[in-house]
């Protein structure tokens, strides 16, 4: 088989053979298909699309160039999510400890962030001493002394796709429904969970802005997700404004403790305890509630020996930033826009994220939303806090912010939760 020819059958339309798929993910990920073959390639599919069939068959290729992980050995089943990616999205540290509370363990191999989107690992690192990277054996040691697990995922799950994603970063060729879904459910199938749910954020925070965007994807995955044996479900979920207060790394585990301790942002704490359900009823598990969880300090319970069984101290200080800057309310009225793009960009200029994957990320810097979209605001509170290490971050962030919040007279809000598909 020849690269340039699969190359020029996308181009041109067509539909790929299982054995030119299979052949070019192998060849790809043996370096015999070179860098600019295979970007030429991930655009004529970005440009052209893939059938179900096609993006079907590119999964598997990508879950067989690597390792499976296998959780048979625990009693409890497993079940975990995943989200496409947002602004404030810190669901994950409630929501692990709220499931493995009500029974399930949960197995999550999470990753960092780039760009405007935050990364999990990058949260749960601005605690002292917490670890990301454990071998298949630490990972399972935890799983059965916690029920819960988040850590970075070793070098042999979907080799494939840690090289085509590194490269689609690079080309322009992210944004594309067949390349997102298969890169996403490669490492969901190859992680080993028994069951998954997917929260699909929709909006200006999010790689999906509309809704029908949004739904396909949800649709592809859930297709993949089923056809493999995993029990899938896809909820679509706003991600037009942030979520919740906090924006950044510290500020939102702390943010996180507040949920786990009972209390917290009202939107946290719903999409928390609706994924949690979600996840529990893919998996079988009946007889506890996640809200109860979360009220009567299980899932706290939790979420302090997970942290300390990954190096972690849960009750060391986090760090804060040394510097502050309040933008104040320019008027009276309702916010009737809080942008989660340009929340996110302004947390990400402000040092909680990197530009490049190797850069390092300020624990401290982010932003606190002192209003949320709907909430009633008088001239001169305080709207934003921005947090920095250094303060001549606030200029450019104040630039991301510009146009990012309105004061009206009405705001109209779409829903937190917007479909569910499965
Ligand atoms: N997240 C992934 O893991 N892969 C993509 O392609 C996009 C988001």
């Amino acid at each position: 088989m020849d690269a340039i020819d699969v190359i020029r059958a996308k181009r041109d339309g067509a539909t790929l053979t299982p054995e030119q798929i299979d052949w070019a993910v192998d060849a790809y990920t043996r370096g015999v298909i070179a860098e600019e073959q295979m970007s030429a390639l991930a655009m004529a599919i970005l440009l052209n699309g893939m059938t179900r069939p096609e993006v079907a068959r590119w999964t598997d290729a990508m879950i067989r160039s690597g390792e499976r992980m296998d959780w048979s050995a625990l009693e409890r089943p497993t079940t975990d999510k995943h989200s496409t990616g947002g602004v404030g999205d810190k669901i994950t540290l409630p929501l692990a400890p709220a499931v493995a509370a009500c029974g399930a363990a949960v197995p999550q191999l999470s990753g960092r962030g780039l760009g405007h989107t935050g990364g999990t690992l990058d949260k749960l690192e601005s605690i002292p001493g917490w670890r990301a990277s454990l071998s298949a054996g630490e990972m399972l040691d935890v799983l059965r002394r916690t029920g819960a697990v988040v850590c970075a995922a070793g070098g042999g799950l979907a080799p494939a796709d840690r090289k085509l994603y590194a490269l689609r970063d690079v080309t322009g060729t992210v944004e594309s429904i067949p390349l997102i879904a298969s890169s996403i459910m490669s490492k969901k199938i190859a992680e080993g969970t028994g069951a998954l749910v997917l929260d699909v954020k929709v909006g200006s925070g999010a790689f999906m802005k509309t809704v029908e965007n949004a739904r396909e994807l949800a649709e592809t995955m859930v297709a993949i997700g089923t056809d493999n044996g995993l029990r899938t479900v896809a909820l679509l979920t706003a991600m037009d404004r942030p979520l919740g207060n906090a924006v950044g790394n510290a500020v939102e585990v702390a943010e996180s403790v507040e949920v786990l301790a009972g209390g917290g942002p009202a939107d946290v704490v719903e999409l928390t305890v609706t994924l949690a359900r979600e996840m529990l009823a893919a998996a079988g598990v009946a007889g506890k509630d996640p809200a109860d969880a979360l009220k009567d300090g299980s899932a706290m319970d939790v979420w302090r020996r997970m942290i300390s069984a990954q190096g972690g101290d849960p009750d060391a200080p986090l760090p804060a930033a040394a510097e502050t800057h309040t933008v104040t309310a320019p008027s009276s009225g309702t916010l009737s826009k809080l942008d989660a793009y340009g929340v996110g960009a302004a947390a990400w200029r402000l040092g909680a994220g990197r530009a490049r994957k190797e850069d390092p990320v300020s624990s401290g810097a982010g932003v606190i939303c002192h209003a949320k979209p709907g909430e009633t605001v008088t001239e001169g509170q305080p709207l934003l806090t921005l947090h920095a290490d250094d303060a001549s971050r606030f200029a450019r962030a104040l630039e991301s912010l510009e146009g990012a919040y309105e004061i009206a007279d009405t705001a109209a809000l779409q829903p937190l939760i917007i479909d569910r598909i499965a």
